[in-house]
């Protein structure tokens, strides 16, 4: 089977001086393409540590990461940061829209930084836009908009760039409930039409949403607790 993402025995120590913290233990996982998975756990528990490495963004410690049937080990940082591009799109709270610039420009001026030309990287925007239901606010820039458009805006910009995977890491803390709702029920969506998504839910109804619960407790895969 060609996975989506594919971890063995993944491990990441953060060395902090004479203290060292084991963020996470022999995690292997399997997302198939097109699955809709939710990582879960306690503060802490290595939820946004599993994202980093499966985006990409940060090496294990030990262990490897396969994305879509591309084992990641030995590649070089540069061939990293292109797959990367390729593949993973992000939807992480800290990449904040771009202040004074409406929804369009927000989805399209990062395609065009990575040589799309002018007129696809509109149109890719305009599709990304339509598909979180944003049709009607291209010409908004983030003050005008809600909180829950905001969020929806950063998504599109991660689909713009075609990505294989999305991965949202949404501390759920800063977004209503409502709003956490709304954005659920768009990567259902998503998902439904054949894009990867892998969140991280801090409520354990949301995450429930997902097509599966991975439960992570001490850096390592637990079972899911049902109450
Ligand atoms: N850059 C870092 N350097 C040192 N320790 C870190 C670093 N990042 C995370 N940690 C530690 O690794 C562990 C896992 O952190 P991680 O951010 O993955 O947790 P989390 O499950 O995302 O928590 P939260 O729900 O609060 O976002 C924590 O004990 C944290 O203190
Ligand atoms: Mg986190």
């Amino acid at each position: 089977m060609n996975y989506a993402i594919k971890t063995e025995d993944l491990s990441k120590i953060y060395s902090m001086g004479e203290v060292e913290v084991e963020a996470l233990k022999d995690v292997s996982i399997d997302i198939e393409k097109g699955e809709f998975v939710s990582i879960m756990g306690p503060s802490g528990s290595g939820k946004s540590t599993l994202m980093h490495l499966i985006g990409l963004l940060d090496d294990p410690s030990s262990g490897e990461i396969t994305v879509d049937g591309t084992n990641t080990s030995s590649m070089t940082e540069d061939e990293k940061s292109e797959f990367r591009l390729e593949k993973i799109g992000f939807v992480f709270q800290f990449y904040s829209l771009l202040k004074g610039f409406n929804s369009l420009e927000q989805v399209y001026l990062p395609l065009t930084l990575d040589g799309v030309p002018d007129s696809e990287a509109k149109e890719r925007a305009r599709e990304a836009l339509e598909k979180v239901g944003l049709s009607d606010r291209m010409k908004h820039s983030p003050d005008e908009l809600s909180g829950g458009q905001r969020q929806r805006v950063a998504v599109a910009r991660a689909l713009a760039g075609e990505p294989e995977i999305l991965l949202a890491d949404e501390s759920t803390s800063q977004l209503d409930t409502e709003v956490s709702e709304k954005m659920m029920q768009l990567y259902r969506d998503l998902a439904e039409q054949g894009q990867t998504v892998i969140t991280v839910n801090h409520e354990k109804e949301l995450g429930k949403e997902a097509d599966r619960v991975i439960w992570l407790e001490d850096g390592e895969l637990s079972e899911f607790p049902e109450k």
